[in-house]
């Protein structure tokens, strides 16, 4: 870690990182899927490393309340929460594609708030333990990977970037998102789809990735990720360039040079203009049928 004086990041990038090394061993041994959902997927990694987690933050901060993705809810009534996703990409995982993290947001609860509303980010770790990468940020002390000060990329066109989104397991038949990878992908350089939110957001931050959008996700996904693109420079909203809200279900992250270009276009297909004719399967091959009759 750099000479940042961190407050909640020493104790959370410790913890990050021991679970980091028991998802790293499952791993190597191989686990069994088993479903939460449709294609909703669930190992014996996520719970295990879920009360490993939730144990770790007992003993550092026994004052603090968790939520995490796997069932754990502990004082929901207290002033910190941590949000705890202790494996983001267990659908990689299951499968031995190696792109998966652990995922921890600490936000702060004002007095009064009501349950449906946002306190303030103030610390985030994500790790990713196959690359031994360790993001981490705290609110107004900037975000770093490995202890080298993170900044979000200077390119100002949507047609110069790399950007990222998901899709979600639950109720996919609802989601529209393939339009929006469709349009992204014809004007930007490219779009990833590498299945885990938290690191998206990370690589934002990190400048590898100039924006990141996904519909439905959920606030231990996104708690530490956010805060880090907005320590680094960059920018989190809603579709719409609204606040971010942790179960607003609409995360748009950017480096900020393109987020009103972002929001202009999201805009524009959510009204239903801009969308890019393709041709359907059938018309393609319609088409290549006649040209193969033509010689
Ligand atoms: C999932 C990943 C994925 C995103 C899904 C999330 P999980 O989290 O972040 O990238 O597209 O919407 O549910 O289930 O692997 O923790
Ligand atoms: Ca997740
Ligand atoms: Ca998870």
């Amino acid at each position: 870690m750099s000479g940042t004086e961190w407050t909640w990041v020493p104790a959370a990038a410790e913890i990050a990182r021991e679970a980091g090394a028991r998802l790293r061993e499952f791993f190597a041994q191989g686990v069994e899927t088993e479903y939460k959902g449709d294609v909703d997927l669930v190992t014996v990694a996520d719970r295990t490393v879920e009360k490993l987690i939730r144990t770790r933050l007992g003993e550092r901060f026994a004052e603090h309340g968790i939520y995490g993705e796997e069932g754990t809810r502990e004082g929901m009534e207290r002033e910190f929460r941590w949000y705890v996703d202790p494996l983001d990409g267990t659908t990689n995982f299951a499968h031995g594609f190696p792109q998966f993290c652990v995922s921890l947001g600490l936000e702060r609860r004002g007095a009064g708030l009501k349950a449906d509303e946002d306190g303030e980010l103030v610390a985030g770790v994500i790790y990713d333990p196959m690359r031994d990468e360790l993001f981490c940020a705290e609110r107004g002390r900037g975000a770093e990977l490995n202890g080298k000060s993170l900044r979000v990329s200077g390119t100002r066109v949507l047609a110069e970037s790399l950007v990222a989104t998901g899709f979600p397991s639950r109720k996919r038949h609802a989601s529209p998102n393939i339009h929006f990878y469709q349009e992204f992908t014809l004007r930007s350089h490219g779009v990833r789809r590498a299945g885990s939110a938290a690191l998206d957001l990370a690589y934002v931050a990190a400048g590898r990735l100039e924006a990141f959008w996904e519909f439905h996700l959920n606030p231990w996904d996104t708690a530490a990720g956010i805060l880090l693109v907005e320590e680094a420079g960059g920018r989190a909203t809603d579709f719409a360039g609204g606040r971010f809200r942790l179960d607003s279900r609409e995360v748009l992250a950017s480096n900020g040079w393109i987020h009103e270009e972002l929001v202009g276009l999201f805009t524009n297909l959510f009204a239903g203009r801009e969308l890019t004719p393709i041709p359907t399967p059938q018309e393609f091959a319609a088409a290549r049928a006649a040209r193969k009759a033509a010689g």
